[in-house]
């Protein structure tokens, strides 16, 4: 039977003794020990709603509409009354309608999308393409790089898989930023090249202002096939629609997660040009996913995208991320000895600091201090903030003012102020 009034600490046991007892010891350890319970807007309560945080991690994305979004809720209880997932390996007017949406939104020609539950499941997907469509096997891809957890996404993603070998094989890694390394990197039995266009879990890294048009231009020069991975940085997070527009790069295929769910159905896409599209001409049902672009995920993604392409939706985006900015500029003059480097497009932020037991010092007394943040899992010394998307300019300030006590506390704890 299910106790219909659990408490916090008989939810953290159930949890510790049938998910993860390691799971609870680390929350624990990182002072993250709480069931989360209301949620809405940019804040989370604990079970007992004495506390409450404002969600800087956004899940990376998930939250971009905050907790529990008004009209994607009404429109998927709308929805309800009369869809369900639909079946996967016949026509759907809600994916056509979705896939349609994607291709008037996404850069250049990208035209057709293959849709998924998860990033990681799209970027297997991106990969399969490129192989399928060139007939080539090796896939470059960035030092640092995370494109999920799945097959040919894990064997791209760095930190997380030393222990699962042998993994898929015909991969390379080349430093983020570097266009002489991955230069060297292509040869002749390239697919294609796979970069996310801000490596978050790499430390929120922003490379060179001719990055990407070089990578662009060296993949047509040697037929390789460029694939950007936008789950995190893409749909509004930047400011821009998409974080690749900054450099007005078309990839060849660029895949979404994330955000596209907002926060209520799971769904991601894996959009392509028009070329790449004979890959699936000698047989279209090469790649199945019985929940990919299910029409209730259809109808949810269309609303959020409805929502942020709404006039005015980028620029708050901005003007809050400007706000960010100006504070931040102001703390690391406050706290010159903690604070080493500000790396920003729009609500995307890494605050990169002295070493690495900065960050999870930081999250910690964020986390007492009303904030849920993370540091980036492969550079421990730089905190992630990513706050959703809606956030008010009194509630940045109320992150800056967490911020400001956090820094000062951990500097003095480590002798840095
Ligand atoms: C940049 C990036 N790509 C891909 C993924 C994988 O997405 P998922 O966890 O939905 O498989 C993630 C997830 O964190 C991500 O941050």
């Amino acid at each position: 039977m299910t106790d219909t009034h659990p408490t916090s600490e008989s939810i953290i046991n159930d949890f510790a003794s049938y998910v993860s007892p390691s799971k609870v010891a680390a929350y624990r350890q990182m002072g993250i020990d709480v069931v989360p319970g209301r949620r809405e807007g940019v804040r989370v309560w604990d079970l007992d709603g004495e506390r409450s945080w404002i969600d800087c991690r956004s899940a990376g994305g998930v939250f971009n509409l905050g907790h529990r979004p008004p009209r994607i809720i009404a429109t998927l209880q709308q929805a309800l009354d009369h869809l369900d997932i639909g079946d996967h390996i016949l026509i759907s007017q809600y994916r056509a309608a979705l896939a349609k949406r994607l291709a008037e939104l996404t850069p250049g020609d990208i035209t057709y999308t293959v849709f998924g539950v998860g990033g990681g499941e799209a970027a297997d997907v991106a990969i399969k393409l490129t192989r399928g469509y060139s007939g080539k096997a090796g896939i470059t891809c960035v030092v640092g790089a995370y494109h999920g957890h799945t097959g040919l996404a894990l064997a791209a993603t760095d930190g997380f898989s030393g222990k699962f070998g042998p993994l898929a094989p015909g991969f390379r890694r080349v430093p983020f930023g570097n266009i002489e390394a991955l230069a060297e990197a292509i040869d002749d039995d390239t697919a294609a090249v796979i970069v996310e266009t801000i490596p978050a879990t790499a430390g929120m890294l922003i490379p060179p202002p001719d990055y990407f048009p070089r990578v662009r231009q060296l993949c047509d020069e040697t037929d390789v096939l460029l694939i950007i991975d936008e789950v995190q940085a893409g749909l509004g997070r930047t400011g821009r629609l998409w974080a690749i527009d900054e450099y007005e790069v078309v990839p060849d295929i660029m895949f979404l997660g994330k955000g596209m769910s907002a926060a209520i159905y799971p769904i991601s896409a894996t959009c392509y040009r028009p070329k790449l599209q004979a890959f699936f001409d000698a047989d279209p049902f090469i790649h199945i996913s019985t929940y990919g672009g299910a029409d209730l995920g259809c109808v949810t993604c269309l609303a959020m995208l409805d929502q942020i392409t709404e006039p005015g939706f980028l620029t708050h985006v901005q003007k809050m991320g400007q706000r960010f900015t100006g504070g931040l500029a102001a703390l690391q003059k406050k706290h010159p000895g903690i604070i080493s480097e500000v790396r920003q497009r729009g609500l995307m932020i890494g605050l990169d600091m002295a070493n690495d037991m900065c960050g999870p010092l930081m999250v910690r007394a964020m986390g007492q201090h009303g904030v849920i943040s993370v540091y980036a899992h492969l550079r421990p010394s730089t905190l992630q903030i990513m706050p959703p998307l809606i956030i008010k300019p009194e509630e940045v300030d109320e992150v800056l003012d967490a911020l400001d006590v956090s820094l000062g506390e951990v500097a003095q704890s480590l002798g840095l102020s």
